[in-house]
């Protein structure tokens, strides 16, 4: 296979077919399947249900952090290196990626040297860089949109923002008509959280209007650390049960285009995944076989933050089957994902 694939739709794939287990067979790995980017922890948001966005007025300038253009390349030159399967380059993460410096220089390198990329953004400002996306070949863009009107702009901090993204998404959709072409495809992903809770059958009708290909609805990513000393709160059980319907709701009606929930729970399951930590969900993950993340200084991490190696320094190819990814995915392999893995998105919940 030629190219790879956004990260999301390959977990969602693999639950369904349970093809790529076999991978887990051994401590090395043959398909990088994506590169997850973090090109700077700048942001013009401020979400309650992330971290980023809720630390962002506490953060210093010297925490802000954007990835030298050199190394962003580097790994551009290294992925069109791979020869059987080249990764797909994935620009998101910690930050708001249109909010890169170098994001316009970037987009034309990957389109130069024929890398696959995709991103998940805001949309913030999309306006801007909108035909830059279609004309250098984006795959995917995911966008984040967590309501309508002020149910949106209230989970992310910024008035008016609801209104902006949508406009911005049918410059997208104009533009692409204007091209001819179905691509990037457009998956909105809504974040589930406790200001949005109570709109959720409004918010999907206000998407199926959308110039859209998919939604994902996705469920809250949290340690119970995190969230227990903030405002945003875990969501209790009478909202869990909310969420509970609509997803029966979503899965027995037609919309005009896939409804997706993510990471994929059982019904049965929910109130377990949000109040009952030590209740035995499955305890395996494929993830570190498929994909690594790059942060803007350049140090390779898999999971839980634990660093590889630097690009700086170090090839591609070399950190991905290097003694420390392989000896993580041997410790995966014989014990299971360990307890910080918490509530992420990634892990088999069955
Ligand atoms: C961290 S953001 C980075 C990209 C960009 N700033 C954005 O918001 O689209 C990546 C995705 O994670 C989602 N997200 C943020 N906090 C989350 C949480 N606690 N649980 C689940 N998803 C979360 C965002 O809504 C977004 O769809
Ligand atoms: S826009 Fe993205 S990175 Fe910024 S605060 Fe919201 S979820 Fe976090
Ligand atoms: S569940 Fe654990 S091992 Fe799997 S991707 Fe998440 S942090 Fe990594």
């Amino acid at each position: 296979m030629k190219y790879g694939f956004d990260l999301k739709q390959l977990m969602l794939l693999a639950k369904r077919s349970r093809l790529l287990n076999i991978l887990r067979w051994s401590n090395k790995s043959p398909v990088l399947a994506s590169l997850i980017i973090v090109l700077t922890n700048r942001c013009n948001y401020k979400c309650h249900m992330c971290p980023l966005g809720r630390d962002i007025d506490q953060r210093t300038k010297d925490e802000i952090l954007d990835m030298d253009i050199g190394i962003a390349k580097k790994l551009i030159d290294e992925i069109s290196e791979f020869r059987i399967f080249k990764p797909r380059a994935h620009f998101s993460g910690g930050g708001e990626p249109l909010l890169y410096r170098e994001f316009v220089e970037l987009a034309s390198y990957c389109r130069e040297k024929k890398v696959n990329w995709s991103m998940t953004t805001n949309g913030y400002t999309l306006n801007k860089f909108y035909k830059q996306i279609v004309d250098d070949n984006c795959r995917n863009l995911n966008i984040s949109i967590h309501g309508y009107s002020d149910v949106h702009d209230n989970v992310v901090r910024v008035k008016g923002s609801f209104d902006k993204v949508v406009s911005n998404l049918n410059l997208l959709d104009e533009y692409k008509r204007a091209k001819n072409t179905i691509l990037p495809r457009i998956a909105l992903n809504c974040v589930i959280n406790k200001r949005n809770v109570e709109y959720l059958y409004d918010i999907l009708n206000t998407f199926k209007d959308l110039p859209l290909h998919s939604i994902t609805f996705q469920h809250l990513i949290f340690t119970p650390n995190d969230l227990e000393d903030t405002e945003e709160g875990i969501p209790e059980n009478k909202e869990v049960e909310v969420v509970r319907r609509f997803i029966e709701h979503a899965e027995n009606n037609q919309f005009g285009m896939p409804i997706l929930f993510f990471p994929s729970i059982k019904t049965k399951d929910l109130f377990h995944y949000y109040n009952d930590f030590d209740y035995p969900f499955k305890r395996t993950c494929t993830v570190p076989w498929l994909a690594l993340r790059v942060q803007p200084e350049g140090g390779l991490t898999t999971c839980n933050g634990l660093e590889l190696g630097n690009i700086r320094t170090e090839k591609l190819k070399r950190i991905w089957n290097g003694h420390k990814n392989n000896e993580f995915r041997k410790k995966l392999r014989k014990s299971g994902i360990s307890r910080n893995c918490n509530r992420c998105c990634h892990r088999n919940y069955y």
